[in-house]
């Protein structure tokens, strides 16, 4: 089995490489990904000498380049993880993310198309159905949820499934998507919460919470997220949407104060700043299909997978630090400062 993964040298791709490099010795994996300022190489390291790896720096935009990887590769599966993936860039600045996250996915499932593949997965989120009220825990997304988004992101990532949906339907293109809630765990980029939250303290800076910190989340540790597709891969049906979750919602001021209280940290860190245009409340995933179908459940324990994150943060500075000594200090001092 030959697989190509893109956006594998961004955090959830690179992990799903790690999972499939280990669990499936036979296959190969061709990572393409354009080395964003998400995409990192030094994370790759422990697999660039692996036989069964290749590691090819394009832009799944560029139709020729990706033409061309297919003729050469004639790959068996594509996971598509390539995106713009963070909201706040996406209000910021919306282009890319409509150009990388739809047309990009259009490139890919045209090669597919012309090359012959088994399967197309589209790596998709739980931010395609909107949002849910505080008030109500009795709601959760199921894969019957209309979708619904409020971000240029995640209008991006709707789009982007429609397409997938209507190449099924109009080419009989083998595709499945998986929508993920928010993930956490090692060489997750320092923009997103929890990183954020947890190289800030260490550095003793402000601890930035946008509004009151009441917004939900249910996190899954990222493991769990590369088992599931792993899972939809092999046993999934095509033509098939997958929620992918772990019910663990939690407010954003809970999670603060949890990496607070683990590294030793004072709450007085924690500082409300206006809050992101849009925010979505709560997110919750109803897995029941996935758990019926396929036999997937969340493995991680929030209470373990946090301590294993920031052990992992605690262990892996240089990682980080690379990163918040570069380009990163001009998008935080834009997003951050006087806020
Ligand atoms: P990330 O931002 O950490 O990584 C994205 C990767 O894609 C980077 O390596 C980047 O270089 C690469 N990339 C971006 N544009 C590209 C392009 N045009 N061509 C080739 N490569 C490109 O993102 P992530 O958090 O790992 O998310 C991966 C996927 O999972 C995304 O599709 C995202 O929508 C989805 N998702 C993320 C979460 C989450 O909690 N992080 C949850 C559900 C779904
Ligand atoms: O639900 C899945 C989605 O989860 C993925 O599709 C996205 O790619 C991924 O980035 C993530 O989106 P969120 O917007 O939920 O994640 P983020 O880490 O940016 O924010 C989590 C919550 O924390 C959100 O309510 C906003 C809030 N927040 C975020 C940052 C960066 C803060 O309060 N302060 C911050 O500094």
């Amino acid at each position: 089995m030959k697989m190509i993964v893109t956006g594998g040298a961004g955090f959830i791709g690179s992990n799903f490489i790690f999972h499939i490099l280990k669990k499936y010795p036979s296959y190969g994996v061709i990572c393409l990904d354009k080395l964003t300022y998400a995409g990192n190489l030094s994370t790759l390291k422990s697999v660039m000498e692996n036989p069964n790896f290749r590691f090819v720096k394009e832009d799944i935009c560029n139709r020729a380049a990706v033409y061309r990887l297919f003729e050469e590769e004639k790959p068996d599966v594509v996971v598509n993880f390539a995106a713009e993936s963070h909201v706040d860039r996406s209000i910021d600045n919306p282009e890319i993310f409509l150009q990388t996250n739809i047309l990009g996915t259009q490139v890919l499932m045209d090669a597919c198309r012309q090359y012959g593949i088994t399967r197309y997965h589209q790596v998709s989120t739980d931010e395609v159905y909107g949002d849910l009220p505080l008030d109500r825990p009795d709601l959760f997304f199921t894969e019957e949820t209309p979708i619904h988004a409020s971000s240029p992101y995640s209008s991006s990532k709707a789009a982007a499934d429609l397409l997938v949906l209507a190449y099924y339907r109009t080419y009989g293109l083998p595709v499945t998507i998986s929508r993920c809630s928010n993930n956490y765990g090692p060489y997750h980029f320092p923009e997103k919460l929890i990183p954020l939250t947890i190289a800030n303290a260490l550095n003793d800076k402000p601890l930035p919470v946008y509004g009151q910190g009441l917004n939900v989340r249910d996190w899954l540790y990222v493991e769990d997220h590369c088992k599931a597709i792993d899972l939809i891969l092999h046993k999934g049906r095509v033509g098939e949407i997958y929620n992918v979750g772990g019910h663990n919602e939690m407010a954003n001021i809970e999670i603060v104060k949890l990496i607070c209280k683990e590294l030793g940290k004072p709450e007085s860190l924690i500082k409300f700043v206006a809050d992101r245009k849009g925010h979505d409340m709560r997110y919750a995933i109803d897995p029941t299909k996935i758990h019926r179908e396929l036999g997937w459940l969340p493995e991680t324990k929030f209470a373990y997978g946090i301590k294993k994150t920031i052990a992992w943060y605690l262990e892996n500075r240089e990682w980080w630090e690379e990163i918040l000594s570069g380009d990163y200090q001009q998008y935080y001092e834009k997003m951050y400062q006087n806020r």
